[in-house]
């Protein structure tokens, strides 16, 4: 590679989950430490940080052709930009991105991204760098201070995963479970209320696994985590997500019904309804022993809105083990859900099972399911009109005086009013669609 000037301006493009989100904003905050300024709208930029999801299809081939566009514009201007590829992809691809993409110019893992200054400083100088290693949670340390963020802030607070879904890339990607301590996580978290964030969603891939020791050096799980940040003052709401039924405990459930904070709404993936597939799926769980603990969980907290993912079309899935998903869908009355085909990833032990599905077959299931889902989320929405219910504003709509906000149970909720980002506004929900609903003021809620 050729010396290039250093950048002046990035722009960071994050696919895939919350995480991804999150780490995204962590290297735009690293970025702009650097003194580069994030590119204006609609203007190409000189450095492209593409933060990639391995999860399902064709993620790589996407990278491939994002890179081909951006090359594309910069050869239409006569400019090089600078190409990082980051994210899940870069750690499972990366030798063959490097081999194969000569304009990516720096490739760097989910685990290695604080290094980005380093491997900037050598990429200006014409060498080619990449950072694919696992440091046990170091990146966090070595990250800026946050930025001015929304009223929604995510704050990662366990990385990686080990419990090893026969379909999943996550635990060779992320790597082993890591909580981060408790102490640092309280900093965070007070600096993102002072940088303006009303509500937290703590993200893990496993988060309900966090772990860690209080200021009195007691042991604490995710519900100690909880149970503090609800004493921040200005902190209005706190959500989590994902969560693995089996690191589900009494405390966690206990904490719906106690911290007014916590809101009533619980990512618990299933995956499939039938116990054959969960057993090749290795997911630690029935299907009976999943509807147990939700129902755990409504006992405490009886409004709870439930979602979760779904896999259609593992190996071997038969139309009665399909139906039995159905079956647990109809059971649930989930308030929104996820819902994929399933994706044979490489190296994964799910990829090489007998009795992969036909494509067609998986495109019909997940019509189906889809259906039963979409139709649960629009009774779901119709069964809150009448409700009252605080808001959390996060930005304006279209139209003059128009806002957007969530209820507590993560629908979006349209009204309008005199409001500004960030406020609590209490509404009574008068109107639903299957994706939102209409809200009437009642009062402000203070912040
Ligand atoms: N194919 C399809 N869906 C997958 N997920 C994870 N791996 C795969 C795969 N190989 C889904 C699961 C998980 C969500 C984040 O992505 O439902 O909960
Ligand atoms: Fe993947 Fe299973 Fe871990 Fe979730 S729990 S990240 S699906 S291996």
């Amino acid at each position: 590679m050729q010396t290039s000037p250093p950048p002046r301006t990035y722009r960071v493009k994050s696919f895939g989950c919350q995480m991804n989100v999150y780490d995204g904003e962590r290297m735009a905050e690293l970025l702009a430490a650097q003194g580069i300024s994030p590119a204006p709208e609609g203007e190409d930029a000189d450095l492209v940080v593409l933060n990639t999801c391995h999860i399902r299809e064709k993620a790589a081939e996407k990278v491939y052709s994002d890179i081909g566009r951006i090359v594309k514009s910069g050869d239409k201007a006569g400019r090089k930009p600078l190409i990082a590829v980051a994210g899940c992809v870069a750690q499972a691809e990366g030798e063959e991105i490097m081999a194969r993409a000569p304009a990516v110019g720096m490739v760097v893992g989910p685990q290695a991204y604080h290094r980005l200054p380093e491997m900037l400083e050598r990429a200006v100088a014409g060498e080619r760098a990449s950072d694919t290693d696992m440091p046990a949670i170091a990146k966090f340390d070595a990250l800026p201070e946050r930025r001015k963020i929304g009223p929604s802030a995510f704050l990662t607070v366990q990385e990686g995963c080990d419990k090893f879904c026969t379909y999943c890339v996550v635990p060779y990607t992320r790597g082993a479970e890591i909580s981060r301590p408790f102490a640092s996580l309280i900093d965070e978290a007070h600096r993102l209320v002072d940088a303006g964030a009303r509500e937290i969603t703590l993200l893990g891939q496993n988060v309900n696994a966090w772990s860690g020791e209080d200021a009195a050096g007691r042991a604490v799980g995710l519900d100690g985590l909880i149970r503090e940040l609800a004493t921040l003052p200005g902190l209005q709401r706190i959500r989590y997500t994902t969560s693995h039924p089996a690191d589900v405990t009494d405390g966690l459930i206990a904490a719906h019904g106690e911290v007014a904070k916590l809101m009533p709404f619980l990512h618990l993936p299933v995956q499939s309804g039938s116990d054959r597939v969960l057993r090749a799926m290795n997911r630690s769980h029935t299907a009976d022993g999943y509807l147990r603990l939700l129902d755990r969980f409504r006992d405490a907290r009886p409004d709870i809105a439930i979602s979760g993912d779904f896999i259609v079309g593992f190996p071997g899935e038969t139309e009665a083990e399909f139906a039995d998903t159905l079956k647990l869908v109809e059971t649930v009355g989930y308030a929104q859900c996820f819902s994929f085909k399933y994706s044979p990833r490489p190296g994964t032990p799910a990829a090489t099972m007998d009795g992969q599905v036909a494509p067609e077959v998986m495109d019909d299931r997940l019509q189906r399911l889809q259906a039963a889902l979409n139709r649960d989320q629009s009774a779901f929405n119709a069964a809150s009109v009448g409700k009252r219910c605080a808001v959390l504003v996060e930005r304006k709509g279209k139209k003059p005086r128009q806002w957007l906000g969530k209820s507590p149970w993560l629908q979006s909720v349209w009204f309008e009013g005199d409001h500004a980002i960030g406020d609590l506004v209490e509404v009574e929900l008068v109107e639903a669609g299957p994706n939102s609903l209409a809200g009437r003021v009642l009062q402000p809620v203070h912040a």
